[in-house]
């Protein structure tokens, strides 16, 4: 077997072997394949794609690269959450402590943000003290004590994809369903928890534009989940605006606090109550869709969501002292306030300039390398939909950048459109697949 032989053979569109996929990933993995080969290669598949036994068999591959996280130790039911990537997206944050709170295990790895969206690991480490780096016995011994660890990915899980990501990113092949199915299901599998729950977005602010690609999307991933024995529901979901009001990191954990307690925007907790509702589904902890929201929303009335985020920071070294008096945050030193210009309703807010405006801001990265300022970020004082009066609040954003203050004012006018009320109203859940 050789590589030559396997980028000719997709290039005219054959299927590959599970061999064949095993032999360049391992290859890739190791060094003996060079990038240029493996660049071929991956464009050959963006062209002819990969059939659905093919994608499992590169998930497999990838999957077996590095290390298996072993969770057997936790006890209990296992959840995973994934979302494919959105703005403003404070999910993990609010679901983790709220279904943990219903006695389900959160035992998550998390990634950071890069580009235009957020990570959960970032907005963890605007609490003070708070660590994301726990030894495997300090995340298995809190997972069993409280219900739910959050931590980053070790460098040891799927290697593979970490060198098959970032050579995509450069090479313009990072937009090929089976490759983005078995890149993320990849790292869910080597975690294994018992039921995943894939919150797949759509609309401006997400990779997916359209519902139809979601839908493949989310039926290529619940398809690997099955393949491999573990319980997946997707979710297709609307970034056409930002999640919630809050996008930055301070200030999405705020947001997340606000929402366990009941406060929160209306958006953000209706997804945490659907995905919520479909793990407690998935692990026979309610018989229905109503029963589920029920538990969940009964927990977040009586405070133990809240409890149980307190219980989760205090474990892994923050101060709570901040999730009790949220004013303790340190936001960035200029707070901007932008007035509309217009009278009218909300018709489109353009989530991924939005995106990008907060990591100018200071809230996100430009490179991997790039120091985040986590007391920056925007607030949406108008939603799609909403009534917006001249001279009304729109928006508010946080930054220490003074210099960028008036280019930034102007692209939040950009990224609102104001005008008549839209037919429809706004959809935050199409879909479901299972
Ligand atoms: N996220 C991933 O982890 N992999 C992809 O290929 C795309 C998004
Ligand atoms: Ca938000």
């Amino acid at each position: 077997m050789n590589i030559y032989d396997i980028i000719e053979k997709k290039k005219h569109g054959q299927e590959l072997t599970k061999e064949e996929i095993n032999y360049f990933v391992d290859g890739y993995t190791k060094g003996e394949i060079p990038d240029y080969q493996i660049s071929a290669l991956l464009m050959a598949i963006c062209l002819k794609n990969l059939n659905l036994d093919e994608t499992v068999n590169l998930a497999n591959a990838m999957l077996n690269s590095g290390d298996l996280v072993d969770l057997s130790k936790i006890k209990g039911i296992k959840v995973d959450k994934h979302s494919t990537g959105g703005v403003g997206d404070t999910t993990s944050l609010v679901l983790g402590p709220l279904v943990a709170s219903a006695g389900l295990v959160f035992a998550k790895m998390s990634g950071r943000g890069l580009g235009h969206t957020g990570g959960t690991l970032d907005k963890l480490e605007s609490i003070p003290g708070m660590r994301i780096d726990l030894q495997m016995d300090e995340f298995i011994n809190n997972s069993n004590k409280i219900g739910i660890s959050i931590i980053g990915q070790t460098a040891d899980i799927t290697p593979a994809d970490k060198k098959l990501y970032a050579l995509r990113d450069s090479t313009a092949t990072v937009d090929n369903i089976s490759l983005i199915a078995s890149s993320i299901m990849s790292k869910k599998l080597a975690v294994g928890a018992d039921a995943l729950v894939l919150d797949v977005k759509v609309g401006s602010g997400a990779f997916m534009k359209d519902v139809e690609s979601a839908t493949k999307l989310s039926e290529i991933m619940v398809s690997l989940g099955k393949k491999f024995n573990h319980k997946t529901k997707a979710l297709i979901t609307s970034m056409d605006e930002p999640l919630g009001f809050a996008v930055g990191n301070s200030l999405e954990v705020i947001e997340a606090i606000n929402t366990l307690k009941g406060q929160g925007p209306q958006d953000l907790r209706q997804l945490c109550l659907a995905l919520g509702s479909k793990l407690l589904l998935m692990s026979n902890f309610a018989d229905n869709e109503d029963e589920a929201k029920e538990i969940l929303e009964t927990n977040i009335r009586n405070g133990k969501a809240f409890e149980k985020f307190k219980e989760f920071v205090k474990a892994q070294g923050g101060d709570i002292s901040y999730i009790d008096d949220t004013s303790k945050f340190k936001l960035s030193k200029y707070k901007v306030e932008i007035v509309s210009k217009d009278e009218g309703y909300v018709k489109k807010i353009d989530a991924l300039l939005i995106g990008e405006i907060a990591r100018d801001l200071g809230a996100g990265r430009i490179t991997k390398e790039s120091k985040i300022d986590l007391g920056a970020g925007i607030i949406l004082n108008k939603k799609i939909d909403d009534f917006v009066k001249k001279g009304e609040l729109l928006a508010t954003f946080y930054t220490d950048k003074e210099k960028d203050i008036n280019l930034q004012v102007e692209n939040i006018y950009k990224a609102y459109e104001i005008g008549e009320k839209n037919k429809e109203t706004h959809k935050l859940i199409y879909k479901e697949i299972d």
